[in-house]
């Protein structure tokens, strides 16, 4: 078979379908992996929407992270070969039976280790590598505030942070039933931020080193205010808002750091040093079960319209996977 399924990518507003397309090829240092699982995460509702386009050369179609097996290797291609099991970080083109990634986004996946659920880890690890640990610096013994605790990031961030060695991770959620899997995710304190505000909670704690944010709004300003000395802010997304009025007295007397990054753009070299950081430090632990996957639930990849849809209404915890 030559021809690959895919939930097509549907001008803003209208439903996914599937279709067929002629299969990609690998590419120089790329491998072609037949999906077992596919990862939603957040960006492909805005993609879909139309407001988040793929970046140069990226497939069109949604869907930025796989499992499954290598079908076919690209010249130059010295790691993996057909047969083996891996999950990939991608720059789109996940919602398929078959996608192209370079090989160095691709972890190994051992045998005995479950295909599918080794899809839930490349974006969140990757991302979270990338900024709590690269750019934010936490270092062991520091304290870690993690909003959106049980989002598909957040339940890595709090494995993360805790195998790391962050004897007080703060975490927020917006139910009981999530605050509950953010502490057994290893949130020392878990906060509704419904109920309670977390700022105030923080900061009568001693404060955050580093801060994980992906609210933005108003939380800027509340960041600031629940950072320790020498703190650094970190935000991925800015779902409430990117712009505030904020005081940054604080962050002069307080000498805070405040810093934002996406993943997805970044060069083909730099997300190979991301993945052999993550390798390194902590995919043995992925391995051994000390960081766990935490899945919401699986779909059909006929049925990516509607895995959206759950995820749009925010009742998940964790990730999202359509099955081809
Ligand atoms: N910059 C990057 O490279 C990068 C990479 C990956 C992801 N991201 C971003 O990271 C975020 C998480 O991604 P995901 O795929 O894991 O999404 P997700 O599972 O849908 O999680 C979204 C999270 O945002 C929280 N949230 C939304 N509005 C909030 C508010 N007003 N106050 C507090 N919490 C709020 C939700 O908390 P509750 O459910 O508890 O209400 C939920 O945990 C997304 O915004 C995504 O775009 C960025």
């Amino acid at each position: 078979m030559t021809a690959t399924m895919h939930a097509a990518f549907a001008p803003a507003g209208e439903k996914l379908v599937l279709t067929e397309m002629p299969r990609t090829t690998p590419g120089p240092g790329e491998v072609q992996i037949e999906v077992a699982a596919a990862g939603l995460n957040r960006a492909d509702i805005a993609q879909k929407a139309g407001a988040y386009p793929p970046p140069p050369g990226a497939s069109p179609i949604l869907g930025l992270e796989v499992s499954g097996i290598v079908s076919a290797v690209g010249p130059g291609t010295e790691r993996y070969k057909v047969g083996d099991r891996v999950a990939a970080l991608l720059a789109g083109g996940g919602y398929a039976t078959h996608v192209c990634a370079d090989e160095g986004s691709v972890l190994p996946v051992p045998s005995g280790f479950d295909l599918a659920l080794a899809c839930c880890f490349p974006e969140a690890l990757f991302t979270v590598w990338a900024n709590v640990f690269d750019r934010a610096g936490l270092k062991p013994g520091e304290t870690f505030l993690c909003h959106g605790a049980t989002s598909g990031i957040g339940v890595m961030a709090l494995q993360m942070a805790k195998v790391w060695g962050a004897p007080k991770i703060f975490g927020t959620a917006g139910s009981e039933e999530k605050c509950a899997l953010a502490r057994e995710l290893g949130a020392t304190r878990a906060i509704n931020y419904r109920e309670e505000a977390f700022e105030e909670i923080v900061k009568a704690e001693g404060g955050a080193d580093v801060t994980l944010d992906m609210v933005g709004g108003e939380y800027i300003q509340k960041n600031i205010s629940a950072a320790k000395l020498d703190g650094r802010i970190i935000n991925i997304a800015y779902q409430d808002g990117f712009a505030a009025s904020v005081n940054f007295a604080p962050v002069l007397m307080k000498r805070l750091s405040l810093m934002a990054t996406t993943l997805r753009a970044r060069p083909v070299p730099e997300k190979r040093r991301i993945r052999d950081a993550v390798e390194r430090d902590f995919w043995p632990h992925v391995l051994s079960g000390r960081i766990r996957p935490v899945l919401d639930g699986t779909f059909p990849l006929a049925e990516a319209e509607a895995a959206l849809a759950r995820m749009n209404h925010g009742g998940h915890s964790g990730k999202i996977l359509l099955k081809p």
